[in-house]
């Protein structure tokens, strides 16, 4: 491209050595990393759905407990976190597309490199994906939080419970 007047100006090489490092540094942060598949836009809603939450809990033990535990890392890593950690669209594409995840998506390389056994397709649809992103957004919650701490009689989760009646 335009290598011959760049490499004649060492201040605006420098200059844009730093831009692209900083495109590089940002393009491979968590923020924006959405993976490859076809979850390319996903809308969160502020608040949890809890009927779908709980259709993602049962599609989790049926196709993901095997590898998975929320709270501890087992064949796969653990799962707690992970909403925080990582964009939903990535998520979503690492259940539905995990090969070709480990194949393109670099996040993804690391952890195979890290556990060593490559994730299988579970034969999930888009629909149980979404609420098995639903169950574990609920398990990142405060109100998950609140539920192992015991509920109403701690002082913490009282907001909590009041949320819920309303809700009803
Ligand atoms: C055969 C075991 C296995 C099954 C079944 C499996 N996974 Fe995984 N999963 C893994 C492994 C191992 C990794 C780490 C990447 C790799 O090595 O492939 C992983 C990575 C992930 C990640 C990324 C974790 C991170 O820290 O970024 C998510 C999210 C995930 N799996 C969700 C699921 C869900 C949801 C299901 C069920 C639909 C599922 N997995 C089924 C083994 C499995």
């Amino acid at each position: 491209m335009a290598k011959i007047a760049l490499s004649q100006n060492p201040r605006s090489m420098a200059l844009i050595g730093g831009v692209i490092t900083f495109l590089l540094a940002t393009q491979g942060s968590a923020e924006i990393d959405k993976g490859v598949g076809p979850f390319k836009e996903v809308k969160m809603t502020d608040s949890i759905d809890s009927k779908l939450a709980g259709a993602g809990k049962k599609a989790f033990t049926n196709k993901c407990s095997a590898c998975h535990k929320i709270e501890e890392r087992y064949v796969g890593p653990m799962l707690k976190g992970i909403t925080k950690r990582r964009t939903p669209e990535w998520v979503m594409n690492m259940i539905i597309n995990p090969s070709e995840m480990l194949e393109k998506n670099d996040a993804a390389k690391e952890l195979l490199a890290e556990y060593m056994t490559p994730m299988t397709f579970q034969n999930v649809s888009e629909d149980d994906v979404r609420a098995i992103y639903e169950y574990l957004r609920l398990s990142d919650s405060p109100e998950a939080a609140a539920e192992k701490t015991g509920g109403p009689a701690a002082p913490a989760a009282k907001g909590t419970v009041k949320k819920e009646s309303k809700k009803k």
